[in-house]
C-alpha cells in the first residue's frame, strides 16, 4: 500500500461528509435568533423569531392606506339604486367609496366586473356579487358580535383577501380521512405529511372536528378510570393537530398562551388564550353561519374534493402574524362594516 493512499481515501470521506453537513443545515436557521420572554422569568415562557423571516413577510403583513371619507349627504344609495339590500342607508358618494374599496381588497385586477355585468350593476348573474352581499354582513358580524376576539380593531375583507378573490389560506374537507390504515386500524388522517399540521403525524384535518363540529379540546380527563373518560391518547392527537395549526397560523410558539407546566390550567395561561378561545368558537360560526349556507351559491370549480366550500380557520386572517396586519385599524375607517347585520340578513341564494 502507497503511503498517500490511506489519506487520499479519507479526503473523500471528508468532502462527503462536508456536502453532507451543509445540506444538512441547510434545512436550519442560521443564526442570530431573536428570543423574546412572554412570561414570569424561568417559566421557560419564550416566543422565538428569526428576524430574517420576520422581515420578510413584512409586505404581507401591511394595511393599505384607506381611501379619503365620503361626504354623508345627498341622497341615499338604496333610494337610488334598484338592487341594494345592505348598504341602502349609505349616501351615494359613500357606496361609491365603498365598491372602490372592495375591488381594491378583493379583485384589484379584475376590476368592478368580477361581481358585476358591467350593463346593469342591479342585475345578481354573477355569483361573486351573491358571494359579497354575504361577505358584507359577514364582516359586519364579526365586528359587532365577535368584539371579544377582534377587539375594536376589527376587521375588512382586506384582513383575509389581501388583494385576492380566494384568501391565501383556506380548507375544504379532507377524502379518506377515516380509511382504515390496514392492520393498524382507522388512520385517522395521519401520516399523510400535510402541511396544515406542518407534516408532523397527526391528524391532517383538525378543522372539521373542531372548526365547524364542537368536538371537546380538552384532553385532560376529569375521572380517574377510563369508565365515562373519552380523553385518549387519540383524543389528544386531534387536539395537538389543532394546537399546531394555531400556533403556526400566528407564527407562535405553544407559549404564547399556554405555561407548559399544565397545559389545561387557565389560571396559568397568558390572557392571549382567552381570545384564542373566542377565535374557535368565531371560526365555528363563520364556517357554519356563512361559509357553508353559500355552498350552493358557488361553481363547481371552487368547491373541494368532497363538494364543500373553502372554509375559514385561524390562517385566513392571521396568515403568520400574531394579529392579522400586525394589528392595524383599518376597520375604523369603514363604519359600514361595523354595524350589526343581524336585522337585515339576506338568505344566500343563487
Ligand atoms: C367584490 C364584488 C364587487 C365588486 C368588485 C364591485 N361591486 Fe358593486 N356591488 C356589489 C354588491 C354585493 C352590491 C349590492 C350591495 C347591497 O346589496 O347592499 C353592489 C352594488 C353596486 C351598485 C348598485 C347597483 C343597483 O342599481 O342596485 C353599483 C352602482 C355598483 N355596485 C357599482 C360598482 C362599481 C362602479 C364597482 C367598481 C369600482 C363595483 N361596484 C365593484 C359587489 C361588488
Ligand atoms: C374572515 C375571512 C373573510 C372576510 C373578512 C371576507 N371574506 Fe370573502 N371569502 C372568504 C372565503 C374563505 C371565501 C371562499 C373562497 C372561494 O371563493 O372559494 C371568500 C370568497 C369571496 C368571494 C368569491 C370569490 C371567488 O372568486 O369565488 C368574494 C367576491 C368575496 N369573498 C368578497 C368579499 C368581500 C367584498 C368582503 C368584505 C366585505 C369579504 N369577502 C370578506 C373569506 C373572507
Ligand atoms: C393561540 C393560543 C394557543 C396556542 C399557540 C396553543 N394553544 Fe393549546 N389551547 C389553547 C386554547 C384556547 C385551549 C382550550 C380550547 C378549548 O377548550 O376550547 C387550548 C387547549 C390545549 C390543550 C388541552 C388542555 C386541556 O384542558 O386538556 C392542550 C394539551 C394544548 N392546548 C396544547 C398545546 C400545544 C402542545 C401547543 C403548541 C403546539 C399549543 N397548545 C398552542 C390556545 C393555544
Ligand atoms: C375573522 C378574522 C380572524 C380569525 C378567523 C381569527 N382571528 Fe385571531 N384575531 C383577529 C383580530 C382582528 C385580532 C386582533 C384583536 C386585537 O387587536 O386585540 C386577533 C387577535 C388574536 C389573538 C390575540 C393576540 C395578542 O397578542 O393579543 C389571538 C391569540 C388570536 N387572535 C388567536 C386566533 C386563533 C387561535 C384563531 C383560530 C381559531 C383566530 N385567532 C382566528 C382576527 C381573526
Amino acid at each position: 500500500m502507497k503511503p498517500f493512499q490511506g489519506l487520499k481515501a479519507s479526503s473523500g470521506v471528508l468532502a462527503v461528509l462536508a456536502v453532507s453537513a451543509v445540506m444538512l443545515l441547510s434545512g436550519c436557521e442560521r443564526p442570530p435568533i431573536d428570543s423574546v420572554q412572554h412570561g414570569y422569568r424561568g417559566t421557560g415562557m419564550v416566543q422565538v423569531y428569526n428576524p430574517r423571516i420576520v422581515e420578510a413577510s413584512q409586505d404581507i403583513h401591511t394595511a393599505p392606506v384607506s381611501l379619503p371619507q365620503a361626504p354623508g349627504d345627498g341622497p341615499l344609495a338604496g333610494k337610488v339604486y334598484k338592487n341594494v339590500q345592505v348598504l341602502g342607508d349609505l349616501s351615494v358618494a359613500q357606496f361609491a367609496r365603498h365598491m372602490v374599496a372592495i375591488t381594491s381588497w378583493v379583485s384589484p385586477n379584475e376590476g368592478c366586473t368580477y361581481c358585476h355585468n358591467p350593463a346593469n350593476f342591479a342585475e345578481d348573474s354573477k355569483y361573486t356579487k351573491v358571494v359579497a352581499r354575504r361577505m358584507i354582513q359577514m364582516t359586519q358580524h364579526i365586528n359587532a358580535d365577535w368584539q371579544p376576539h377582534v377587539a375594536q380593531t376589527g376587521v375588512t375583507c382586506y384582513s383575509c383577501h389581501r388583494g385576492q378573490p380566494v384568501p391565501a389560506q383556506v380548507w375544504f374537507k379532507e377524502p379518506d380521512q377515516h380509511r382504515g390504515a390496514d392492520f393498524i386500524g382507522e388512520r385517522a388522517g395521519q401520516n399523510l405529511a400535510a402541511e396544515s399540521v406542518k407534516l408532523a403525524s397527526l391528524p391532517s384535518d383538525p378543522f372539521t372536528p373542531f372548526l365547524l363540529g364542537d368536538l371537546d379540546i380538552r384532553v385532560s380527563g376529569t375521572t380517574a378510570l377510563p369508565n365515562g373518560n373519552r380523553h385518549s391518547i387519540k383524543q389528544t392527537e386531534w387536539t395537538y393537530s389543532l394546537m399546531t395549526h394555531m400556533s403556526s397560523s400566528l407564527g407562535v410558539n405553544c407559549t404564547y398562551c399556554h405555561n407548559t407546566n399544565s397545559f389545561s390550567s387557565w389560571e396559568g395561561s397568558p390572557p392571549q388564550r382567552a381570545k384564542a378561545w373566542h377565535g374557535i368558537r368565531m371560526a365555528r360560526d363563520l364556517n357554519n353561519e356563512y361559509m357553508e349556507p353559500l355552498q350552493p351559491t358557488f361553481p363547481a370549480e371552487r368547491l373541494g374534493p368532497l363538494g364543500d366550500t373553502a372554509k375559514i380557520n385561524c390562517g385566513t386572517c392571521h396568515q403568520g402574524a400574531y394579529k392579522p396586519l400586525y394589528g392595524a385599524q383599518m376597520a375604523k375607517d369603514f363604519p359600514e362594516l361595523l354595524k350589526s347585520a343581524a336585522k337585515r340578513d339576506v338568505v344566500a341564494k343563487k
